[in-house]
């Protein structure tokens, strides 16, 4: 657990900087901690004063990682999971509260028959339209994980003569009922609330269909200002595409956290550099150090590489409880049932032959007024 409460705000150099902080300290502890965090933090100065003069012209131009930002939008990611569609349209679900309360969803879509979930909707802060996609469920996650060592980047990305992405992860925004869904919608939301700028996130399959729409987004819509924030996102293309996506869009940030192993795939191989995937950057990599009683969280801030050696592959990925939790969020699906969902038939959907959702509003029509029609939820499996 992330049991600290700091301005969420990195000003500093964010470049290979490490930022620790201390957990709830008993008091017992209290003299000794006090003595280890302030060693921590002398030793953290010492070194971040000899980088920020290397690496200042990058940071400049460069998006910075901000703590806040990504503990709320990782609630969207895991808000996204829910199998209630009634409530996710509400914006009533258990998750849609905490830093995410407000949120004015206007769009859910379910792609029943490949199991995809997305929402769009506009948040206060950030001001922006936040896009969220579902990963894999849960229950399917064990089989997902072990096909990933074998994929191939088997598709070429439109445009672009050297690129090459995986195929699953590309169909799944471009080829099925989320991509139209989703582009209505934040056309919708830009015709109320203006040009305001674009958030994606996403966790695991859900983070690799996010960088896919904000690739989407900035080249086929031209939109200026989209940013991508992602949680234990596999690798989803070849290096020419990652230099492809880091041109584009600059203000990414690929969290991965401790051990998760999806991060870890489909696998890096460095003495194949032209036929290997690759990540794109930024990475942060969240990870414990410490011992015993004295355990510490850290975000570190990764080189521009997408493959830093210092971050989580200086680990080795072996662990699926690590993709299961995000700053403390929980980032699994609630129902055990693969792709079950949960809705009221009073809540106007629309279905096509295939049996996917859209549910839709104005972004002028309140959501009060939505949530006094609902009725008992029935269920759908
Ligand atoms: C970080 O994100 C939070 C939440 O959106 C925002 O309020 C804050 O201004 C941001 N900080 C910086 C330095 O951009
Ligand atoms: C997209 O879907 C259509 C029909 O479902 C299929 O014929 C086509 O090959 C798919 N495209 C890709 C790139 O998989």
């Amino acid at each position: 657990m992330y049991g600290y409460d700091v301005e969420g705000n990195m000003d500093f150099p964010p470049l290979t900087w490490e930022w620790v902080f201390p957990p709830f300290c008993g008091l017992k502890y209290m003299g000794k901690t006090l003595w280890w965090i302030l060693v921590t933090y002398l030793s953290l100065f010492a070194l971040s004063d000899g980088r920020e003069l290397k690496l200042r012209h990058k940071w400049n131009h460069g998006y910075q990682y901000n703590h806040t930002l990504a503990t709320i939008l990782v609630e969207y990611a895991s808000a996204v999971y829910l199998s209630d569609l009634t409530a996710l349209f509400t914006w009533t679900c258990s998750r849609c509260s905490h830093l995410i309360k407000g949120f004015e969803i206007i769009e859910l879509v379910v792609d029943v028959e490949h199991c995809l979930q997305a929402f769009v909707g506009v948040a206060e802060d950030p001001h922006a339209i936040i896009i969220a996609f579902r990963g894999t469920n849960a229950l399917s996650l064990q089989n997902w994980i072990e096909d990933l060592y074998w994929k191939q980047h088997d598709i070429d990305y439109p445009g672009m003569d050297d690129a090459r992405v995986h195929r699953g992860f590309y169909t799944a925004y471009h080829n099925t009922t989320i991509r139209p869904a989703i582009l209505d919608a934040v056309a919708r939301a830009k015709s109320f609330y203006g040009d305001i700028q674009i958030i994606l996130t996403g966790h695991s399959m859900g983070g690799a269909m996010a960088a896919f729409c904000g690739l989407d987004l900035t080249v086929n819509l031209h939109e200026k200002d989209v940013q991508v924030m992602t949680f234990g996102q596999p690798r989803i293309g070849n290096v020419a595409f990652a230099s492809l996506y880091s041109e584009l869009i600059p203000k990414t940030i690929r969290v991965t956290h401790n051990h998760d192993m999806v991060p870890h795939l489909p696998p890096y191989y460095h003495y194949l550099p032209q036929k290997t995937y690759r990540h794109f950057p930024r990475e942060v990599w969240l990870y414990n150090i410490g011992l015993g009683s004295l355990v510490y969280s850290v975000e570190k801030i990764c080189d521009d590489s997408g493959e830093d050696p210092t971050c989580s592959r200086s680990v080795s990925g072996t662990s699926i409880s690590d993709h299961l939790v995000y700053y403390g969020v929980d980032m699994g699906s609630d129902s055990p049932a693969s792709c079950r969902i949960i809705m009221n038939p009073r809540i106007q959907s629309i279905e096509d032959t295939r049996g996917n959702l859209r549910f839709s509003r104005d972004p002028a029509a309140p959501l009060i007024k939505l949530n006094r029609e609902i009725d008992n939820p029935i269920n759908v499996d």
